[in-house]
C-alpha cells in the first residue's frame, strides 16, 4: 500500500511494542510505522475497533500512539527518531480520547 518512491536513504532503528524496527530517517512517524507494517495504530478504548491513519496532516487524529511514554501523539506530525519508543495501543485510552470515534 505505502512504498518509499526513493527507497533508501539513512536508516534510524526504533522500538515498536517492544520489537525493533528499522525505518527511514527524517520521515512522519505514521509513515515510518505505515511503511513497517503496523496497522492498526490502535483501537478504540470502548469497543476495540482498529483505527489508522486516515489524513496524515494533523487533522483525524486517527494516528495517536504513545511515543517514549507520551500517550496520545500524532503519529503523522512529528518526526522519527533513532532510539524512539512507540507504543500501540491495544484498547486503553489514551489522552485526548474523549470519545469511541
Ligand atoms: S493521520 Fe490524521 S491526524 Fe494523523
Amino acid at each position: 500500500m505505502f512504498r518509499a518512491l526513493d527507497g533508501g536513504g539513512a536508516k534510524q532503528s526504533i522500538d515498536v511494542d517492544g520489537r525493533r524496527v528499522q525505518v527511514r530517517a527524517g520521515i512522519p512517524l505514521a509513515i515510518a510505522l505505515l511503511e513497517a507494517g503496523v496497522i492498526p495504530f490502535r483501537k478504540t478504548p470502548v469497543s476495540g475497533e482498529p483505527r489508522a491513519p486516515v489524513c496524515l496532516m494533523g487533522v483525524c487524529f486517527e494516528c495517536r500512539v504513545a511515543v517514549d511514554g507520551r500517550s496520545g501523539v500524532q503519529a503523522c506530525m512529528i518526526e522519527v527518531a533513532d532510539g524512539m519508543s512507540v507504543r500501540i495501543s491495544s484498547g486503553d485510552a489514551l489522552a485526548g480520547d474523549d470519545a469511541d470515534v
